[in-house]
């Protein structure tokens, strides 16, 4: 293995996400195998450009491998976002010898990462941390799965309320452009429609749906509605346009919102965090910087950083179908 990184630092980034505290522990107890240093910045990019940063040892990141949010703290930087910002992270990068970065985030993360790079060349690596599972590269992100459980779980809730009242709920999800939480939670909560910003199911589509569910002698139904959908209407508007059109509906909104990102990380993120953390410092020690650590198909895969933040990752659209078809 190359060791001529001998410095390592840190950042969590953007939205904080489940599991990624677990990301971190694997990175810094990697360096600590690898006998790499490693600091971590608190609040991301922002934590650069004030050189505001922690020494982390194998013991610093003690017991934290279950813990929601993260302990190096998140933001999103406005300031890095600057020509002159970006010279202060540098300069306080240079000042601590740090020669390589791992960034955990999402696309606006990498983006960050990828600009940085070109400009002052410290190799980095990018795991992806964010409920949304909008990056390319892998199949899941990490904290998709534990935000997956937490919504699934909530709509169960809202369930109970739904069928005791005979209503209808909107149930809003969190997704920014993506409808991965909205479309995986709607199926596994059996929700009778899903409104996904990839699909624009059409008002008039959605109230014939809607009125099948009366006749077929449904009592209660949920809409899950992911915040980024296309219909055209906020969730609100559009649980008024309903009971507007169809008023034999009594209709409630619930809009799930941050408890979303919140939360002890699943097995599933645990692990995948895990194993993302280890690659992203072998990574670096064996020369293959700037690019993503990603899982696909269970392996671990290497994707370019321009090629994650610029394609696009797909959702499942056979998951609409046998939602059509579970829904009936
Ligand atoms: O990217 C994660 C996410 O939770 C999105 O789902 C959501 O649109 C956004 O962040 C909310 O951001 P903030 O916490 O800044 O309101």
């Amino acid at each position: 293995m190359k060791q001529q990184i001998k410095k390592i630092a840190v950042i969590t980034s953007g939205g904080d996400a489940p599991g990624m505290n677990a990301a971190l522990r694997a990175v810094v107890r990697a360096c600590s195998y690898y006998e790499i240093e490693c600091i971590g910045f608190y609040r991301g990019y922002q934590g650069m450009i004030e050189g505001d940063y922690t020494v982390l040892d194998a013991r610093s990141v003690k017991n934290i491998v279950g813990k929601g949010g993260t302990i190096l703290k998140s933001a999103r930087s406005d300031e890095f976002r600057t020509k002159a910002g970006r010279k202060k992270a540098y300069e306080n990068l240079k000042k601590a010898k740090v020669d390589g970065l791992v960034l955990i985030g999402g696309d606006g993360t990498f983006t960050g990462g990828m600009v940085f790079n070109k400009e002052y060349n410290i190799p980095f690596i990018g795991i992806p941390g964010t409920i949304d599972n909008d990056i390319a590269g892998t199949n899941y992100t990490i904290g998709y799965d534990t935000a997956l459980n937490t919504v699934v779980e909530a709509i169960d809730k809202i369930r109970d309320t739904a069928s005791s009242h005979n209503r209808l709920f909107f149930v809003e999800v969190m997704g920014r452009d993506a409808g991965f939480i909205a479309l995986n939670a709607g199926v596994g909560a059996g929700a009778e429609e899903i409104l996904i910003p990839e699909e624009n199911l059409g008002l008039d589509r959605l109230l014939e749906s809607l009125k099948r569910s009366k006749r077929s002698g449904k009592s209660s139904s949920i809409v899950v509605v992911s915040e980024g959908d296309k219909i055209g209407k906020n969730v609100f508007e559009l649980a008024e346009y309903v009971t507007e059109n169809l008023p034999e509906y009594e209709a409630r909104v619930s809009v799930l919102g941050h408890m979303q990102r919140g939360g002890n990380p699943s097995c599933f993120d645990r692990v995948l965090a895990s194993r993302l953390g280890v690659k992203a410092v072998e990574s670096l020690l064996d020369g293959k910087p700037n690019v993503m650590v990603g899982l696909i198909n269970n392996k671990i895969v290497l994707t370019d950083i321009e090629k994650a933040i610029e394609s696009e990752h797909e959702i499942n659209r056979e998951l609409l179908r046998i939602s059509d078809i579970l829904s009936i």
